[in-house]
Order: C-alpha cells, then structure tokens, then sequence
C-alpha cells in the first residue's frame, strides 16, 4: 500500500515565514506517529506565476501539479498569515483554482499566523468556511500563532506548542483511520476454511 499523502499548504509569500515555520511543526509531530510523504506548496513559491495565472486550463505545469497534490493529499495542513483580517488574495487564489469537489470529506488541519492575538479568529471566520465550501472535514482544533509566540521562527509559546499537538493527533486519528479503510480486508474465516477444504 502506498504511503498516506500529506500537503501543506503555506499562504505566506515570503521566506523565512513563521507560517512555515508553524507548518512544519505541526507535520513534525503527525510524522512522529504515522508514516506519511509530505510535500509543500509555498506561495513564496508559486505566487508570482500564480498572480499570473487566472484560469485552471492553460497552467504552467508546476502550478499544475501543485493543484493536483492538492487535490490528491489525504490530508491538508493549510496554514495561512493573517492579512487585513483575512487570508492573502493569493492564496484564496490557489483554492479558486481547486476543482469544486475535489476536497469533498478530505481531512484538514487549520492554522494561522498573525501579528497580534487580535484576529486568532481568522480560523473560525474566514478559513473554516472556506473549507466548508468544499464540504471538506476540517478537523476541530485549529492553531493560531500570533508573532510573540514564533521568536526567530521557532514556536517559543507552550500554549502554542500543546495545541499543535492536540491538533497533530486529530490528524493522526483521520490518517489512521484513512490508512484502515485502504488496507487490503482479511480473508474471513469462512473463505479460509473453504480454501483449505478445496
Ligand atoms: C500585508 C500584511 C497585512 C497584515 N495584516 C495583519 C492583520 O490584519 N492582523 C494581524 O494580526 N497581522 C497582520 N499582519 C502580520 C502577519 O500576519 C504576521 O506577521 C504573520 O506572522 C506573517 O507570517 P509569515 O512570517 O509566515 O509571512 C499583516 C502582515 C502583512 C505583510
């Protein structure tokens, strides 16, 4: 059986990004406890070709495949900077190109980086519906960081750092259960019997 897929995606265009830096904390602890492929989409990456790029059709090909891992993931870690607000135009940008049903049930993980605590609900109010739109299943526990608690880039706040576990365990549920429902069903009891008979 192939390896379960996990995406993130990261709205920050800009490198070094305490969005990532968050990101890659929360795959971290996921990565402790199932085995996963994990691939990154940055718009720090991807956002000048993609301010470029108004349809689906006619994409370069690797704004092409970044949509189509999406797509793909059996998880999404989608993790964005808050920006007057709300989430950056490029990266509603991104899921604008998403095909509609695509995310139907697909499992994702919420997170946010801000300057203050002033917009931690930018979770709740505006990535959340969103995903909702998708009738995607995002998962409970959503993690915002504001910039106090990423010093140098690193998570320096607990409170921050257990809530990105809470949620990596959510995440590690829905992978597992993922995983259980890929792998290949037991021969019952009744079919083992047959067989030796035969
Ligand atoms: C254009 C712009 C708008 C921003 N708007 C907000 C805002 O409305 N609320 C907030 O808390 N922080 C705001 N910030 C701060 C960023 O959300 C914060 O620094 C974030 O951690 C940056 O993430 P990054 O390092 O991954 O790019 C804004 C920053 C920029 C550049």
């Amino acid at each position: 059986m192939s390896r379960l897929k996990v995406v993130v995606v990261n709205g920050s265009p800009t490198r070094p990004s305490r969005t990532r830096a968050l990101a890659e904390s929360i795959v971290a602890e996921i990565e402790r406890e199932v085995a996963v492929d994990t691939a990154f989409v940055d718009l720090a990456e991807v956002g000048t070709a993609l301010g470029a790029s108004l349809f689906r059709k006619g994409l370069p090909q690797h704004l092409e495949d970044a949509l189509l891992s999406i797509e793909a993931a059996d998880l999404l870690v989608v993790a964005s900077p808050v920006y007057k607000g709300s989430y950056p135009g490029l990266f509603k940008h991104v899921f604008d190109l998403v095909a509609p049903e695509a995310l139907t049930g697909k499992p994702v993980l919420l997170a946010a980086t801000g300057g203050g605590d002033k917009h931690a609900l930018v979770i709740e109010h505006q990535l959340r519906p969103l995903f909702g739109f998708f009738r995607a299943q995002t998962l409970p526990t959503g993690i915002y960081g504001a910039e106090a608690d990423l010093k140098d880039y690193v998570i320096s706040s607990d409170t921050l750092a257990s809530r990105v576990t809470d949620a990596a365990l959510e995440a590690v549920r829905a992978l597992r259960q993922l995983g259980a429902e890929r792998a290949p069903a037991a021969p019952s009891p009744t079919r083992v019997r047959d067989s030796v008979a035969a």
